[in-house]
């Protein structure tokens, strides 16, 4: 069994689960509260089931971590609290900036909250630079909700 893999429409559940959970951890001390109110598990279930031949999942066996990819953005990448610091993280990196160059792009770009240190440390031992920081129009199944953001580059 490969370590990471596709994803399928069953698997829709555990992801939502899962990048809730995890982006609630990450993020809900550093941004506004009116964003922290619109990230629900039912808009995590919608926006995963939108997503699903982005998705490639990471775990043997139980869904542990997942990385999106959208043409050249490294979209999300999420692992669960038990997966960090395991490595599971660097497998799904490295499989996402596979997918993006043989998606023909010799760069990519993500973005990460403005405090999220432990993201930023993770993205810079993975070779990624911190090119600025931005306002962005985050994704939300409403109106796109501003937020400075740190933008990370990096050339594949
Ligand atoms: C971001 C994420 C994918 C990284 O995976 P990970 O397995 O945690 O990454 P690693 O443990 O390999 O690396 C994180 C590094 O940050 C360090 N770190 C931990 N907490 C930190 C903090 N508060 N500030 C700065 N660095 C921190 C760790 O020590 C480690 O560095 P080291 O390997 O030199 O010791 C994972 O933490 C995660 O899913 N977080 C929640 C979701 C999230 O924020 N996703 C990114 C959205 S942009």
């Amino acid at each position: 069994m490969d370590e990471i893999r596709n994803c399928q429409t069953s698997d829709v559940e555990n992801i939502a689960s899962l990048w809730h959970i995890a982006w609630h951890s990450a993020h809900g001390a550093i941004v506004p509260a009116e964003l922290v109110k619109l990230r629900t598990l039912d808009s995590f279930i919608q926006r995963t089931g939108d997503l699903v031949a982005q998705i490639r999942i990471g775990g043997l066996g139980a869904v542990q971590g997942f990385s999106i990819t959208r043409e050249g953005e490294l979209y999300q990448l999420y692992v669960s609290t038990m997966a960090q610091g395991t490595g599971l993280a660097k497998l799904l990196i490295d499989d996402a900036e596979a997918r993006i160059r043989a998606d023909g792009y010799s760069h990519s770009w993500l973005i990460c909250a403005v405090g999220n240190d432990r993201a930023a440390a993770f993205y810079r031992k993975c070779g990624w630079e911190l090119i600025e920081t931005e306002t962005h129009e985050l994704d939300t199944l409403g109106d796109a909700f501003l937020l400075d953001c740190w933008r990370f580059e990096k050339a594949l």
